[in-house]
Formats: structure tokens, sequence, C-alpha cells
């Protein structure tokens, strides 16, 4: 249903994600009746541009994301009316150009107002005082900030100090678009909308979960953050954790947006910690070499940094829930660029059969639920079953497949689609609280100590490859596997 118009203010207008994510999701919005004519979306940036270059860098940056969409290529009407939403203001964090002008203007609606950071956090702080300074934070007003939030608990903590002096909580969203995907959500509908899985979600009837999220990709132009940040912090601190949490948490009592994030806080602080002690057992981390990806030769990390680095572009770890419900149960946690492929997938497998009176027919798999986030988004679990035909009895482990492409149909919208409106429309539920991020940090902070302490460097994974050979110890060690579809 459409939402009353409103002002959204995109920090970074002119970068990569409001470029690739941001605008695109907004049009799409837009196409489909939600975000109305009038309401006004401001792409902010240091340097000077009419309006009319940025539509056109805009409609640029909109037809190559849609182009990859195929089913979705007609902008047609809806762009040129979409394009008239934008503006673009020169403004400088640091001085005073282009503020007043940009007061003046916001100034002119009252209605929700959003500004969406999409710069590097070390300015959060300095744009949400500029804002205050300006007057332009009111009741209606909202934050949203991307992640990285800070490099460790302590700059973690300042930032959301900085952003906590000049906004209520409630009007920060940090966003993990993870929590806005799909399959993600629908998690929660599966475990909370069916009967059959909540008694067997537990360590009685759960043998493992394994989260895995592959990339071919490698760095692309990100190198300058992302070898300061590594994949312990660019994915696991977040968005693994994220899902870590939607798959152990305890049911909430109700959609409430705390309801839930108190449950997945439950859990974080549950998390057995790692530290110099158990680190070299428990984490692997690794550092893609010269390979192949993406069907051609690519070179390693350290090459297309130009310099040796100890960064890590691959963790997988050994994680334990310490509670009544997973007490024993494995957490096995993987992700890195530069992988054999684009596949992000929850796997929980149940323990086997207590006694098999199949014996020397079949081997029985024990069942398996995988649930795939991309790149096709499907639920399948995985079940053993007879092999048709008279010649007696033989089983099979056979996929049974929910694919949201072919029972939904239609276009599978963006993350950002869904989490921008909540933003508009004012719930957190999809986005973290403070408490969240900060005991995300606590956890992961003792793993990057434990690195440092033992002067550990990332193995050597071929690219293309899936990690370093301890990855595979790791989960072997305990007689499992790392799950590959049939
Ligand atoms: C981002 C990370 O948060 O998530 C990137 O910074 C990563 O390094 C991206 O590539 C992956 O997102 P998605 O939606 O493509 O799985």
């Amino acid at each position: 249903s459409p939402l009353p118009s409103f002002d959204l203010v995109i920090f970074g207008g002119s970068g990569d994600l409001a470029l690739r994510k941001l605008l695109p999701a907004l049009f799409h919005r837009y196409r489909d009746g939600q975000i109305v004519d009038g309401t006004r979306i401001v792409g902010v940036a240091r340097d000077d541009r009419s309006d009319a270059d940025y539509r056109e860098q805009v409609r640029a940056a909109l037809a190559a994301s849609m182009q990859q969409d195929d089913a979705d290529n007609s902008g047609g009407a809806a762009l040129a009316g979409f394009l008239q939403l934008l503006s673009y203001q020169h403004l400088d964090l640091a001085g005073d150009t282009g503020w007043e002008e940009f007061a003046q203007a916001m100034r002119r609606a009252r209605r929700v107002r959003v500004f969406y950071l999409a710069v590097a956090p070390d300015l959060f702080a300095q744009a949400a005082n500029r804002l205050a300074a300006w007057d332009l934070v009111d009741a209606d007003t909202r934050v949203v900030v991307e992640k990285p939030i800070g490099t460790d608990s302590a700059s973690a903590d300042a930032i959301n100090d900085a952003l906590g002096r000049v906004f209520a909580e409630r009007q920060i969203f940090r966003i993990d678009h993870y929590l806005g995907k799909e399959t993600v959500q629908n998690l929660t509908a599966l475990r909370f909308g069916n009967a059959l899985f909540e008694p067997l979600w537990r360590a009685q009837h759960i043998d493992h979960v394994q989260i895995t999220v592959g990339e071919t990709i490698g760095v692309e132009g990100r190198a300058p953050y992302y070898d300061r940040a590594g994949a312990l912090r660019d994915m696991v601190q977040n968005h693994l954790l994220q899902l870590l949490c939607l798959v152990a948490m305890e049911p909430p009592t109700s959609l409430d947006a705390d309801a839930i994030r108190d449950e997945k806080l439950k859990v974080l602080r549950a998390l057995r910690p790692i530290d110099a002690g158990n680190a070299a057992q428990l984490v692997v981390r690794g550092q893609y070499r010269d390979g192949a990806a993406e069907g051609r030769a690519v070179r390693g990390y350290a090459e297309e940094l130009g310099r040796s680095s100890r960064t890590e572009t691959f963790v997988a770890l050994k994680a334990e829930v310490r509670s009544w419900r997973w007490a024993g149960v494995p957490f096995y946690l993987r992700t890195g660029k530069r992988l054999p492929a684009r596949v992000s997938e929850i796997v929980v497998t149940f323990r086997p059969v207590p006694h098999s009176i199949f014996e020397g027919v079949s081997e029985l798999a024990p069942n398996r639920l995988v649930l795939r986030l991309q790149p096709d988004e499907s639920v399948t679990m995985w079940l053993m079953n007879k092999v048709p035909g008279p010649g007696g009895l033989r089983l099979r482990h056979v996929p049974m497949d929910l694919s949201f492409a072919e029972t939904f149909g239609g276009r599978q919208a963006d993350a950002y689609e869904r989490l921008l409106m909540d933003v508009v429309r004012g719930n957190p539920m999809l986005f973290m609280r403070r408490d969240e991020v900060e005991a995300a940090w606590k956890w992961i902070d003792p793993i990057r100590a434990a690195w440092e302490v033992g002067n550990d460097a990332p193995k050597p994974y071929t690219a293309g490859t899936w990690g370093p050979s301890a990855a595979v110890a790791l989960i072997e060690r305990d007689g499992r596997t790392w799950h590959e579809d049939a």
C-alpha cells in the first residue's frame, strides 16, 4: 500500500551503494506504487553538480541494474516519474557549503524524514552533529547507518554514543541487509508458522547447523576498506551472526521488534567465547591466491592489492550456543571471497534415526533442511525415500523442494526494498539494536586479539576453491562434512 510522501536524503548519493542498491530499490517501490509522487529523494555528495546531471547518473545506474534482471526491464513512464523525485545537494560535512539552502529545502515539508548515511563510519558522528546543528532532527526523523559500525567494540561504542546524542534509539536504523532477504524472513515464518519444526528444533534432534555465505567475487574496487576489515568483520560480525541468531533464538512472544531483538541478543550473549586459548582449534582464516573464478583466471588477493597483507578473505569457525536448547550442537560458519560459487545457505542437519530397520539395504542419510538465500531462494528438505520399482527395497536421499520462484512467481524483491520501506514506516524489526551490535563485537574482538597474539597469518587457498584445507579439516575432524547439493 502507498506510503504518505516522505523525504529521503542519501549521504553518499553518488556512491556505489546508492547507485547499485538503494536507488534501484527505491525505483522498484515507486514503480509498484508504494512511493508516491511528491516524495523527495535527495542525493548528497561533496562535488558540485546539477540535478540534471545527477538524474542522468541515476538513470544510467538503473539501466545497468535492470539489465541484470531480465524479467524486468521496463523503465518507461515510471522511470521518468521516478527521476522527477530526485534532486542533488552539494554538501560539505566539514564546512558550511550548501547547508543553508539544504536546511531550508528540508524544512519546507513537515513529514517523515530519513537520512541515509551511506558514507564511511568515521563520518557518522559528524553527519549527525551537523543535522542537529541545522535543526533538521525532529520526532519524525530517522537515520540509517550501514555496517561496519566501527571496527571493534570500542569504536562501535563511540559511534553509537555519537548517534545517541542526536537520535533516540527508535530513530536509529542499523541496517544488515541480510535481514531483508526473503529466505531469511522465511526462516522465521517456517520456524514459527508451522507446528512441525519447533519440537525438533533442539539438541536432542539436531546434530549440527552450517551457515555458508560464499562469494565468487574478489574485493573488486573496495580494497582500501576491505583490507582494513577482513572477512571476520565484513561478514561474520554482522550477516553470519544474524543468521545464526535467527536459527537459534527462542520463540519470541510476538513480532514486536524488541521481542525479536531480545531473543537474538540472548543468543549472542550465549555464544561460547573464542579467544587465544581455543581460537587455533575453532577458527580458520584464509586468503586467496591466484586461481580461477567466474570462469577465468584471477589474481590473488595480495596481487590485487599490490602488496602483501595479513587480512583474511575467508573464515570458517565452529561456534556453540550455550543454552539448554543447543548445548553440544556445533554451528559451523564459513564465508569467503573467490569461492567456487555464489551460494548462501543455512543447513540444519538432524540426528540419524535411532535404529535402522534397513540394515544391509541402504545407508540412511540424516534429514537435512536447507534454506538457500542465494542465488535462487529455496527451501529443501532432504528425506529418505524408496526408489520406485519392483526390484526390492532400495532407499535414496532425495530433496523435497520448495522453490520460491516456482511457487510464488514474479520478481524477487531486493532486500533493500523491504528495509527502506520499513525505515519510512518506522518499523525497526529487521534492524539491529545497539546492544546486539555490541554483543556481536564482544564475541568477535577476542578472536581478532587471538590472531594478533598468535601472530597468525591467514592460510592460502587457491581462488575458486572452498578455502584452505584446514576449513575442511575443521568439520571433518568432528566426523561431519560441509554440505554440497547433490
Ligand atoms: C556486504 C559486504 O555487507 O555484503 C560485502 O561488505 C559482500 O563484502 C556483501 O560482498 C554480500 O552481500 P550479498 O547480498 O551480495 O550476499
